[in-house]
């Protein structure tokens, strides 16, 4: 059965129909991007088509993407001459693009098993500055979502693999790296948003009072 990667480079053009829309889709995530100074740099992990990417662009920071679905990054591209995109798995090491200021994670971790999760966050922690911010969309639940999984497209099956995630489950997996601090526009359909800050961060918070 094919995978995730697979159905992802099969729905790339569907998804930039769906994504690229003139409203943003996360308010939250905009309000979240406000709270950077000029010049900050995101990664825009799991990117996709990068609509996101492009919306945090569009207010003056740099940004960079990573994704490793193939077709995705061609449109993402196409319609970002300006911005870098890497094609990646997000458990590799991906530190060859430098230090950003934030990440934002947006329906990328639902792809990303509950014991991977320490993984994909160590990596996130290795390209973050010392005092950064991590911004994530995630699925609330736990385990694999198996109708949310499994799709046919074409008269072909694709699992894409699909897991909610609970915050303690994330706070866990993340512990010792980033520490909760803040959970945001939590509008009742099941997708949360997440503010994660590095430890570092909050240490220099808690020692300087602010
Ligand atoms: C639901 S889409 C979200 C895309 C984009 N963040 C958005 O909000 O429009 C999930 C994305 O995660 C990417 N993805 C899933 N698992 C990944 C992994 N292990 N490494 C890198 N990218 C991955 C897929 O290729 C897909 O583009």
């Amino acid at each position: 059965m094919k995978g995730i990667m697979d159905y992802y480079d099969k729905t790339a053009l569907e998804w930039a129909k769906m994504s690229y829309t003139p409203d943003p889709e996360i308010p939250a995530l905009l309000d979240f991007a406000r709270r950077f100074p000029p010049g900050s740099r995101f990664l825009d992990l799991c990117c996709g088509c990068g609509c996101e990417s492009q919306r945090i662009h569009a207010m003056g920071y740099e940004v960079v993407g990573l994704d490793f679905s193939e077709e995705s990054l061609k449109i993402a591209r196409e319609r970002n001459p300006d911005i870098v995109f890497y094609q990646d798995d997000l458990r590799n090491d991906y530190s060859y693009i430098g230090k950003v200021d934030a990440v934002i994670v947006i329906a990328g971790l639902v792809h990303i098993e509950k014991d991977q999760l320490p993984l994909a966050f160590s990596r996130m922690r290795d390209v973050m500055k010392d005092e950064g911010r991590l911004f994530i969309t995630v699925r609330e639940g736990q385990g694999k979502i198996e109708k949310r999984s499994q799709y046919i497209v074409d008269g072909e099956t694709y699992d894409r693999a699909f897991f909610g995630h609970s915050l303690e489950e994330l706070q866990a997996a993340a512990s010792g790296m980033f520490a909760f601090e803040q959970g945001m526009g939590d509008d009742g359909t099941g997708w949360h948003n997440y503010i994660f800050t590095t430890v570092k961060e909050k240490e220099s918070k808690k020692r300087t009072g602010k």
